[in-house]
């Protein structure tokens, strides 16, 4: 599989919703905190899988801002699952050239969350080989309104006149502005939604719909998702001939 994959058109930047953990856990008879600590498993698999091929950007789905509204006990372990995992894995990330960002609303996170995410992010911030953005506490129409305020913000206080809001100015103002816009987007256990997920940065992205659950999402499960963009005409608009 891996041979079949062209290194000079690898996408840039492939973002993923991680979908079908509680599924996962149900067809066990466990709880879904179980199909969470299983997933962790595949956050590793991606992360080297995306590494060891070349690409520069990873960005996974990891809390939306309406995950919040999930019982208690499961929204405790999820935080708690995700300090350890980085906990766990930081220096490991650090030593492989990769480089920890987070998206999302970082201050509604709990204090010791918030301590363990920066320290990884400071331990990690000369690295460049592939960029973990980690969406937390995130989603599109919290992003883009939190956008709309700061540039009304700044037109009120004459720092910024309405015909000088150009594409640019607006991405400047959104969490991802140092990332380039997702290629792929990859989303597991067969629903077909972006989940208020990137929803402006995703407007030329190749969408990719799996069955496989998070937890049993491989390796080989991403390079068939890129190698399936890669089999895809991007247009961008334009028509066929005028591509080549
Ligand atoms: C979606 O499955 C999954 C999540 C909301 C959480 C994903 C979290 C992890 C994989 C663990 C920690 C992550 C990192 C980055 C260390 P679901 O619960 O919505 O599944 P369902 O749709 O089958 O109920």
């Amino acid at each position: 599989m891996l041979d079949l994959i062209d290194k000079e058109k690898l996408p840039k930047h492939i973002a993923i919703i991680m979908d079908g953990n509680g599924r996962w856990a149900k067809e066990r008879d466990k709880d879904r905190l179980f199909g969470h600590q299983h997933g962790v498993m595949s956050v590793r698999e991606v992360v080297e899988g995306c590494s060891e091929i070349g690409i520069k950007y990873l960005t996974l789905y990891a809390f939306s801002t309406e995950n919040w509204n999930r019982p208690e006990n499961e929204v405790k372990g999820l935080m708690e699952l995700l300090v350890a995992t980085i906990r766990k894995e930081a220096e490991s990330l650090s030593k492989n050239g990769v480089r920890l960002h987070v998206i999302g609303d970082m201050e509604s996170l709990p204090e010791y969350c918030q301590v363990e995410l920066q320290e990884a992010i400071t331990m990690t911030e000369k690295n460049d080989q592939l960029h973990l953005v980690l969406a937390l506490s995130y989603s599109s129409k919290w992003e883009i309104l939190k956008a709309v305020k700061e540039i009304v913000g700044q037109v009120n206080r004459n720092e910024l006149r309405v015909e000088d809001i150009t594409e640019e100015v607006f991405r400047n103002h959104l969490t991802t502005k140092d990332i380039p816009d997702p290629e792929l987007m990859i989303r597991t256990s067969g629903e077909h939604r972006i989940s208020n997920f990137l929803l402006y940065q995703m407007a030329y992205a190749e969408l990719y719909f799996t069955h496989t659950h998070w937890p049993d999402f491989r390796k080989k499960n991403l390079y068939e998702a890129i190698l399936n963009f890669q089999n895809r005409e991007r247009r961008f608009g334009k028509i066929s001939e005028q591509l080549y």
